[in-house]
């Protein structure tokens, strides 16, 4: 008998298709594209990658056909037959918002005032939820795609859409007003349990996963500061938690800091660490993080 293999359900071509194969590679999966389109197989692993339709991800995962997918949380929270996956943890990419948005000329005013309109969305069941949750009622209308023309057309008052860039909308002569749900990449996983041949292997990849999402965005800061500014210093370092402070050699007052910063580190960052009396700030990419 062939040992056990985990599989997870990625998107096969869209929004997130080539972005969920690079954050594989990211974590260290070699993929191996072969000739068949459906599933790709891990060199360095015993993974396979089921490539679907990205609607059908919940669905694979929900019924245990795959251990893990990654899709974005509209598709996730829009499911509502069967058994709902866990979403494991955001991944940091893929990311837009699903929004309600109407012409320019609709005065939008909060939830109310969608009251007995109509609204074409390809996430009724997301929609639906938001309308009842503020007690408001009105007409969804399902749409598979276009949602954007609905209003010129006359089929609909406002959409219920994703935004990302916001050019779809501004094409369109809508504005967006409210977010719904603020979407991204996530991993998700089966309710069941899993093989116990695979549980290392799994959490071993949720792990590294982990870390390629927490290394994106962050950096890596040192600089030389005055012993006694430390405290205000390592109150502008951005997302850090305690930073790692060496002496200098041949100095008293002057110490080295190193820090992991969780958050962008911008120019005026910087700035305001040299007005603190820090030196030689350089900012660094992370390559790993566990
Ligand atoms: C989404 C959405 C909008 C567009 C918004 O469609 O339905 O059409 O993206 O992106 P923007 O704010 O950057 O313009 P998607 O590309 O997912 O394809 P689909 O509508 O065909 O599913
Ligand atoms: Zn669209």
């Amino acid at each position: 008998m062939s040992s056990p293999r985990l599989r997870i359900a990625v998107q096969k071509s869209g929004r997130l298709a080539d972005k969920s194969l690079e954050f594989i590679e990211a974590a260290g999966l070699r993929i191996v594209k072969g000739a068949n389109e459906l599933l790709y197989r891990i060199e360095n692993a015993p993974i396979d990658l089921l490539r679907v339709r990205d609607d059908d991800i919940p669905t694979f995962v929900g019924d245990g056909v795959a251990d893990f997918g990654i899709v974005g949380r509209n598709v996730l929270e829009e499911r509502v037959e069967g058994e709902k996956p866990i979403e494991v943890m955001a991944l940091g990419f893929g990311r837009c918002d699903l929004r309600i948005a109407a012409p320019k000329d609709f005065m939008y005013d909060g939830p109310q005032s969608l009251a007995g309109e109509r609204i074409a969305t390809s996430y009724p069941n997301i929609l639906r939820r938001f309308l009842k949750k503020n007690d408001v009622k009105a007409e969804i209308v399902t749409m598979r795609g276009a949602v954007e023309v609905a209003p010129r057309l006359k089929l609909a008052r406002a959409i219920c859409d994703l935004v990302s860039t916001g050019a779809t909308l501004e094409t369109n002569g809508l504005a967006a007003t409210e977010t719904i749900l603020e979407s991204e990449a996530v991993l998700i996983q089966c309710r069941g349990p899993l093989s116990p041949d695979l549980r290392p292997l799994a959490d071993s990849i949720i792990a590294r996963m982990r870390g390629v999402s927490a290394s994106r965005g962050a950096k890596y800061v040192m600089m030389n500061a005055p012993r006694v500014r430390l405290p205000e210093i390592t109150e502008i370092l951005p997302g850090a938690g305690a930073p790692t402070v060496t002496p200098l050699a041949g100095r008293d007052d002057a110490v080295a800091v190193h820090a992991v910063c969780q958050e962008s580190v911008f120019w005026e960052t910087l700035e305001k660490l040299k007005s603190a009396g820090a030196s030689a700030i350089l900012v660094l990419p992370i390559e790993k993080m566990m």
